[in-house]
């Protein structure tokens, strides 16, 4: 047993950078990855879970309580996966490390060599005293999701304690940490065994619902569009809602519809499609609907959004086809294209669809009537065998279908995908086993995601394919979409999901086999902890944040199907009200104030007590020698003010923080700027209740050194801007929070915010202090001989920008062109303004800003604009008439290469006559709108503003682009002979800009001017 003061690897050190290259890598992998039995939202990758499990769970060889037993067993076994020991304690805790980051792999995640050195390790590490049987520790994770933490937590031998509040989740947890441990390969063949017998009985019923065509071919998937009515009076013809007319964009195969209208006398007129070849991508005519505006094909007339919503609503979204008493499809969605498959080829077959592929859709609409006035006759006996739960109400968080009128969760599937999951449920409902079923019940949700309207045609080179709803995180409107062919073989059907869920049990209980461990899983709430007290060895939890995913309201999803399927499944109810008929909402940690707990809205405020709740509960279950861990991944300090303190307040000390990167290169949406790369490891250990009072002076000395090592250190690993920034919270916590409170000399206690304020400071300061030197750091008000205000501010923008960036790619930035990126079918009415610039979270700005003497204000419209809690960075071609004026940059060189030596001062004017024009210093009087703050003297007012460095520099910029060489040689002359500080801010800006960006690379051509 470790003793309690022997500090645990990850107290110490962890491999940061190469734990992150894996985890961002796990991503990518599709196949036998526990992450496809079934999705769940924002799951962490295996590889940073199963490392910081390890490092938690070891202890630090150098520690002089290291047990002896611990370092002679890793000496002994370290050699079997090729890593020397070494001969001292370092040497073994850098080959522990070592262990840890290749472990991280996931190619080796199941090696038989890694998992004996991983078990038997932590097992002499938490052996029991002489002659107590073993047990082996128990790891406990409270919000435990998709299962990533507890199912690591098995792979290295300790037993695992799983719970969350959702069902879907507690579904997965079980199918993953009890019945595949259980059973193993033997689930695998269960599976498939039973999904054969539900293939052919799903089959038999409803062979008639997907004929096969007259040629022999199988279709696997029928592309609809939803359709609006022309409200032109003299047109009146039927649009096509469609995003694309691509079927297929691979190069030996493009495939492609194109339209003409047919007009007849007497007739509206009319749309006919044709399935072509084209060679470009210009040939494919463009969509029909775009931010839900909708162009009429025959007359070119555009519907306004309203009148496309309130169409679409009249049909409940529109999904389904309607058809008159004939049979005659006279509105609702209308079928595209059909894609079939032909025995023996690979190749997929687009043609048009006929009367027969009409028929069978008709033939679904008459089935669902047929059982749901069944039901009726009955007396609505028992669930309605169609999902008629309600959606979530308008404005809820991610939802964006309830305007189209979709507002029962029955409405996000066609008539034929109704009966088809309806019928799937009702087999799985009939079969034997529980546990089969449950692992059934999986396979379901993968189909159930793969078969809804909201699923959509992808047509890209690697596979065309129906691309599953939730590629995002959110549900939202798709004009166009496919529907899959549930009893086909190919991507979206049941068989297809059999098969790679019964691989994954397979692939799986290979490292599982020999284990006689499994999880206990448990659906519970997080604040109210099922287990006795001081239980566990290690809490370990990434928990929900704020409002960043609605879980409960988009599990509803695939709860509607499931509770269907599983009926007498003890999961599957909301243990907290038996009334509801959806997943539990009232007690989900989650900011949405359209939900409520007691009467009370769930507001920040209440987020904020339920999660100190959670926390106070983690400190009670852990025995007092434990240790924890708590994943943070956010964007905006405020929160973390918030959480941090609710973790000091139930008794948590922070004694590490990691951050560790999980996601790659991604395009984050613009809300989402400055999203972290990584995700900050806290670790944690229980404080002792005489923890005592701590000093707040003392506090303050320890910081600056603290947190520079760490920056250094982190630096070191790649680990860059904000990321780096919230990663210094934890050592800057470990001062804070061992003592149960700090006071002052006259004996007030400080708050936690106000120690953070301090952190802010300290990293702001050291970052300038890099980027700059010591003229930017120590300058509060831009002395003579020292970088200004606006370029401070600007430099500390650009380095917290920076992103932390593992494989030395390209970096991402967050540069936007278009504020509403990524929502490219969404239907925000108003028009998007094209904006360009870097940009960041204002709370993330203005903390740095504040305390190193930036008055924000005071450069509002100047160098940064601030818009919805986002401060963007102006472009320097949005700054070209602040500082040449109207006459331009052209103008300004033209008047510079007239002369034949332009001096510092001279410069002045002839460079910026706006500036110099200007009667007052514009930048300050816009901007005091925010706060009101600008605590500038009014005389300020009154003088003119001088250019500064960054004005100049910029200015040299704008010449460049506008390529008056001549004009730039003046100026640069002039610079360099008025000091020092117009290069070094230049160079200094060089380094921070991203890779790539017209910016530096403008500033770099500059620059090499002046080599010259
Ligand atoms: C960030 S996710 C966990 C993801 C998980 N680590 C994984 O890898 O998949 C947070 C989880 O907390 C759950 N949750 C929200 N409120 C809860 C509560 N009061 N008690 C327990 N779990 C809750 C959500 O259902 C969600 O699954
Ligand atoms: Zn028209």
């Amino acid at each position: 047993m470790i003793p309690k003061e022997c500090k645990r690897l990850a107290e110490v050190d962890f491999p940061v950078a190469e734990v992150s290259k894996h985890a961002a890598r796990e991503k990518s992998i599709r196949h036998a990855h526990p992450s496809t039995l079934h999705l769940w939202w924002a799951r962490r990758p295996l590889a940073s879970s199963r490392a910081v499990l390890l490092a938690l769970l070891w202890p630090d060889p150098c520690d002089p309580r290291c047990p002896e037993a611990f370092k002679a067993e890793a000496r002994r076994r370290l050699p079997g996966v090729s890593i020397n020991p070494g001969m001292t304690n370092e040497e073994l805790r850098r080959a522990l490390l070592r262990f840890i980051a290749d472990f991280a792999n996931w190619d080796v995640a199941s090696h038989p060599a890694y998992l004996d050195v991983s078990r038997a390790l932590v097992k002499v590490a938490h052996a029991s005293v002489e002659g107590a049987p073993y047990e082996a520790p128990l790891v406990v994770d409270p919000f435990a999701g998709g299962g990533s933490i507890p199912l690591e937590a098995l792979r290295v031998g300790c037993e695992a304690f799983a719970s969350d509040l959702n069902p879907v989740a507690c579904l997965i947890l079980k199918v993953l940490l009890e019945d595949i441990p259980r059973h193993g390969p033997e689930l695998a063949e269960d599976l498939r065994r039973l999904g054969a017998e539900i293939t052919r009985e799903v089959r038999a019923e409803s062979s008639e619902l997907y004929p096969k065509d007259n040629d022999g071919a199988t279709p696997i998937a029928y592309i609809w569009a939803r359709t609006v009515r022309c409200e032109s009076p003299r047109c009146g013809a039927e649009i096509p809602l469609a995003r694309s007319y691509w079927l297929c964009k691979k190069a030996s195969r493009r495939r492609a519809l194109r339209h003409r209208v047919v007009r007849a006398a007497g007739k509206l007129p009319q749309v006919e499609f044709e399935v072509f070849e084209p060679n470009a991508e210009e040939d494919v005519p463009g969509g029909t609907v775009t931010r839900a505006k909708a162009t009429c094909l025959c007359c070119g007339t555009v519907l306004p959004p309203e009148r496309v919503r309130t169409q679409l609503a009249a049909e409940r979204g529109g999904a389904d086809a309607v058809f008159d008493v004939q049979g005659q499809r006279v509105g609702g969605a209308r079928m595209l294209a059909v894609v079939s498959l032909r025995e023996g080829e690979t190749g997929r077959h687009y043609r048009l669809p006929t009367e027969r592929d009409y028929a069978a859709v008709r033939l679904a609409h008459d089935r669902v009537a047929a059982m749901l006035d069944e039901w009726e006759r009955r007396g609505k006996q028992g669930l309605c065998p169609v999902p008629d739960e309600s959606l979530p109400p308008i404005g809820t968080l991610g939802f964006r279908v309830q305007r189209y009128g979709m507002l029962r969760w029955g409405d996000l599937f066609t008539s034929r995908q109704k009966l088809a999951l309806g019928g799937l449920g009702r087999a799985i409902a009939r079969c034997g086993s529980p546990d089969a079923q449950e692992a059934l019940g999986l396979v379901l949700g993968g189909v159930v995601d793969r078969n809804a309207v909201l699923a959509t045609w992808r047509p890209q080179a690697d596979q065309e394919k129906v691309e599953h709803v939730f590629a995002r995180q959110a549900l939202s409107m798709s004009w166009d979409f496919a529907e899959a062919v549930p009893t086909s073989q190919s991507t979206g059907s049941w068989d297809d999901r059999v098969r790679e869920t019964s691989r994954t049990i397979e692939a799986f209980s290979l490292w599982n086999r020999d284990l006689a461990l499994h999880g206990e899983v448990q659906e519970a709430d997080a604040a109210e902890h099922p287990l006795p007290d001081e239980t566990a060895r290690v809490w370990f939890s990434d928990p929900p944040y704020y409002d960043a995913v609605p879980y409960a309201d988009l599990a509803d999803f695939f709860f509607v199907w499931l509770k269907r399927a599983l009926p007498s499944a003890p999961l599957l109810r909301d243990p907290f009200d038996l009334s509801n008929p959806l997943t539990p909402k009232t007690r989900e940690a989650v900011q949405d104030e359209t939900k409520k707990d007691d009467g009370r809205p769930k507001d920040r405020a209440w987020f904020e007590g339920t999660m100190a709740k959670a926390f106070a509960e983690g400190r009670r279950v852990l025995h007092p020698d434990g240790v924890g861990s708590v994943v943070f991944a956010h964007k905006t300090t405020e929160g973390w003010e918030a959480l941090l303190s609710g973790m000091i307040r139930g008794g948590w000390t922070i004694t590490g923080s990691w951050p560790i990167a999980t996601e790659m290169g991604s395009r984050l949406r613009a809300r989402d700027s400055a999203a972290l790369a990584t995700s900050v490891h806290l670790i944690c250990r229980p404080r002792p209740d005489d923890a005592g009072t701590g000093d707040w002076a003392g506090a303050l000395r320890e910081l600056p050194d603290r947190v520079g090592a760490w920056m250094d250190r982190l630096q070191g690993e790649g680990v860059r801007g904000a990321d780096l920034v919230f990663a210094c919270i934890g050592p800057a916590l470990e001062i804070f929070s061992r003592f149960n409170r700090v006071e002052t000399a006259d004996g007030r206690e400080v708050p936690l915010g106000e120690y953070l304020q301090k952190v802010w400071e300290v990293v702001g300061r050291a970052a300038l202090a890099q980027v700059l030197g010591g003229a930017g750091a120590n300058s509060r008000n831009g002395a003579a001989g020292t970088v200004e205000e606006d370029g401070r501010l600007t430099a500390l923008f650009l380095w917290t920008l920076q992103s932390t960036d593992m494989d030395g790619g390209e970096s991402a930035g967050a540069e936007v062109e278009d504020e509403g990126l990524a929502d490219d079918d969404d239907d925000d009415d108003a028009p998007k303004r094209k904006v360009k610039g870097f940009i960041l979270v204002y709370d993330v700005v203005r903390r740095f800003a504040q305390p190193l003497g930036i008055d924000l204000p005071a450069w509002e419209g100047r160098v940064i604009e601030t818009k919805k809690g986002v401060v963007r960075l102006l472009p320097i071609a949005e700054r070209a008439e602040q500082l040449f004026g109207e006459e331009g940059a052209q103008a300004v060189a033209a008047r510079l290469e007239d002369e034949t030596h332009v001096g510092p001062d001279a410069l002045q004017g002839l460079l910026f006559p706006e500036i110099a024009a200007a009667p007052a210093i514009r930048g300050r009087r816009r901007g005091r709108t925010r706060n009101g703050a600008a605590d500038v003297p009014d005389d300020a007012f009154a003088a003119r503003r001088e250019a500064t460095t960054l004005d100049r520099i910029h200015a040299a910029m704008l010449l460049q682009a506008a390529g008056r060489t001549n004009g730039l040689r003046a100026l640069l002359q002039a610079e360099q002979e008025r000091g020092p500080d117009f290069l070094r801010l230049a160079n200094a800006l060089s380094a921070l800009y991203p890779r790539g960006c017209e910016e530096k690379r403008l500033l770099d051509a500059m620059l090499v001017a002046v080599a010259r």
